[in-house]
């Protein structure tokens, strides 16, 4: 164990570093506000496959996370895995298909989406945050029924008939018995989004549908959703940096919203209206994102807020 005035020996001491002691403190004191705001509050991350495929990002994502829980906040993470999901079903010669953003899932499919999810993603995760020196624990909706799913059914467009995905899941209830005692007891919970219904039938579910679902059910302050972007970008590939409901149904109806960004959106607006405070779609493949989003002056990515 490192003793805690052990880096009083390693800095470089006063007057040689490239930045002042001043800007230096100013640095860290530009997150006591926000570490009081979200003091004993849950934050829930959602940690997308495309931005979790870089080894040094996954380390500075896992040491965020640690000093959010360090400093009195309490994140939860839901991860996805869509890139890892593609190449073992490519590796096994099966077929990888979407319908407006979601993975069409059939039996073979929901296996491996299992296998990659709850057996290697969430287990690695919890491995970096424990390596950063946290408590974690990985789990899937699945284990103690923490995420009651039901058949989805999505429509490609807003005007077209609702068509059948396979074994897709809506969160219809998030039990968080479960999660309370873990962040009572210091603990993590890192979570796949696999859902089960009252038969035992699991569901493949998207990982922003699952998150907001968890946010909901904790009363989040606020879910933060990283991907491999900058955040959403309007039809021009600007950056937008603040979104209302009205116009994110702007951009849809411009067509500029498409693919998995369109579960993303839908994801915040639940967030927002199941209670949480604000919810931001950031880019996961910028060094301490949340640590930048959540802790210090700047807006990063794009804020979803009410109307
Ligand atoms: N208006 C938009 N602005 C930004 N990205 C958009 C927009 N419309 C569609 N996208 C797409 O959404 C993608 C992000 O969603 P995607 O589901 O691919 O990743 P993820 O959710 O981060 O990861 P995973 O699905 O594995 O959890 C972007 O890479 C981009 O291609
Ligand atoms: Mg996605």
């Amino acid at each position: 164990m490192t003793c805690a005035n052990d880096h009083k020996n390693r800095g470089p001491g006063r007057g040689q570093s490239p930045v002042s002691d001043e800007l230096w403190a100013s640095i860290l004191m530009e997150a006591l506000p926000y570490i009081r705001a979200y003091q004993g509050a849950t934050v829930v991350i959602k940690y997308g496959g495309h931005a979790m495929v870089e080894p040094s990002l996954q380390k500075a994502l896992a040491q965020d996370v640690a000093l959010l829980k360090f400093v009195g906040i309490n994140p939860v993470v839901v991860h996805g895995g869509g890139p890892q999901i593609n190449d073992l079903l490519a590796r096994l010669n099966l077929e990888s298909k979407f319908v407006a953003g979601h993975r069409y899932t059939d039996e073979q499919t929901l296996e491996v989406v299992r296998m990659v999810l709850g057996g290697h993603i969430g287990k690695d995760i919890a491995g970096r945050l424990t390596l950063a020196g946290a408590k974690a624990l990985a789990l899937t909706g699945q284990d103690g029924f923490l995420i009651k799913a039901e058949k989805k059914k999505v429509r490609p467009t807003e005007s077209a008939e609702p068509v059948d995905i396979g074994l897709v899941g809506e969160p219809v209830e998030v039990d968080n018995y479960l999660l309370k005692h873990l962040i009572g007891g210091g603990i993590i919970p890192v979570i796949s989004p696999v859902g089960v219904d009252s038969s035992g039938q699991s569901y493949n579910i998207n990982a922003d549908t699952a998150a907001a679902a968890v946010a909901v059910a904790l009363k989040a302050a606020r879910l933060i959703l990283l991907t491999d972007v900058p955040g959403v970008l309007d039809g021009e590939q600007k950056l937008v940096t603040r979104l209302t409901e009205k116009d994110i149904r702007a951009l849809e109806t411009k067509g500029a919203i498409s693919g998995g960004m369109l579960p993303k959106l839908s994801s915040c607006l639940m967030a927002l209206a199941g209670g949480c405070r604000g919810a931001a779609i950031i880019d996961g493949r910028v060094h301490h994102a949340v640590l930048l989003e959540l802790l210090t002056d700047r807006g990063y990515g794009t804020e979803v807020a009410p109307d």
